[in-house]
């Protein structure tokens, strides 16, 4: 018998809105964002990063002001970033609670208690002079010692208040050690949500630009990962969860969605993918041109990380991002 050609036509499904809708199983919602804020000292500051178009670094007192913002957009969830004009060796010039971050976190705790997730990045690079992400030995990063002053800073974010404390800095075995410290000092109930997958990347050039922390010399591929090998993901995750990480970050997203795709398919763990800083600006340039839909491609981006198996992004569109979740259910 001769088929009928074709016989299966999948343009049936998607004749129109509702029928399209019906099968539709990738959602996004504005509990899945959580937004990155640079902070910085001083009084009233709102300084736009220039590579960073509408992104800022913000003074504490508007810091709250984003805070309510956020909340009034019913997003749940802040990523804080230090920018620091004072600089040490080791960034040790962190470990303090009068450092930037932990007098930030205080008075948004004060502030908002649980209306926010407080996360707080757990690095070394806004803070030392060479701008590297740890304590240098013989020109390279150290781990070991990168780790002590790891543990400082961490213990100093958890006192302050932080919900989360999120090592970016790839040393070996942090995790661990981040964890060892915090139940020592009584923070048992405080999540790690380690970069587990971090890859030495020139998309986050323009972040670089907003906390000032580009690497004075050389590169991060002594300790960030190398995106020409398609396998080393796999240990680096498997061993932050032996650690006993609570959640893994991966970074950046959109050149690595298949990182992302992998280790949903292996792992149970929940998946936070970072849509990076040159990730943003490539679609504020393109907007700016007239090339691109910028709301139209945002979603698209967000929709796809979703796709890809991440349980929450991190990203500088998150404001818009709801804003446009809230037209499309209008
Ligand atoms: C700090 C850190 C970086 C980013 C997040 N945490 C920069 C880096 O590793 O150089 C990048 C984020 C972005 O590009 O948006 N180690």
């Amino acid at each position: 018998m001769i088929m009928k050609y074709p016989k299966k036509r999948l343009r049936r499904l998607r004749h129109n809105k509702n029928i399209r809708d019906l099968f539709e199983d990738v959602s996004l919602s504005k509990s899945d964002l959580i937004y990155p804020i640079f902070i910085c000292e001083g009084e009233n500051i709102k300084k736009e990063i220039p590579s960073l178009p509408n992104q800022y670094q913000l003074s504490i007192d508007n810091v709250n002001k984003i805070c309510k913002e956020l909340i009034k957009k019913k997003i749940k969830s802040i990523i804080l970033f230090g920018v620091s004009s004072k600089k040490d060796e080791t960034g040790l010039i962190a470990c303090s609670e009068n450092s930037i971050i932990p007098k930030a976190v205080k008075e948004i705790k004060k502030n908002f208690g649980d209306e926010l997730l407080v996360i707080c990045d757990l690095c070394n690079c806004s803070y030392t002079s060479h701008g590297h992400c740890g304590t240098l030995s013989d020109d390279d990063v150290d781990n070991d010692l990168t780790i002590k002053t790891l543990q400082k800073q961490a213990v100093f974010l958890a006192k302050s208040g932080a919900d989360v404390i999120a090592p970016s800095d790839m040393m070996d075995g942090r995790v661990i050690k981040i964890r060892e410290i915090l139940d020592e000092e009584g923070f048992n109930k405080v999540p790690i949500f380690s970069y587990s997958a971090k890859y030495a990347s020139s998309f986050y050039g323009p972040f670089r630009d907003a906390v000032d922390s580009s690497p004075q010399f050389g590169d991060r591929k002594s300790y960030q990962m190398n995106y020409k090998n398609s396998l080393e993901f796999y240990e680096e995750i498997q061993e932050d969860i032996n650690e006993g990480c609570d959640a893994i970050i991966i970074k950046p997203a959109l050149s690595y969605l298949d990182v992302i795709a992998r280790v949903r398919d292996k792992h149970n763990i929940p998946i936070i993918a970072y849509n990076v800083s040159g990730e943003y600006s490539l679609i504020k340039a393109g907007e700016e041109k007239g090339f691109i839909n910028e709301k139209e491609i945002i979603m698209e981006i967000l929709y796809s990380i979703k796709r890809a198996g991440a349980n929450a992004i991190i990203t500088y569109h998150a404001i818009d991002a709801a804003n446009y979740i809230d037209e499309n259910n209008e």
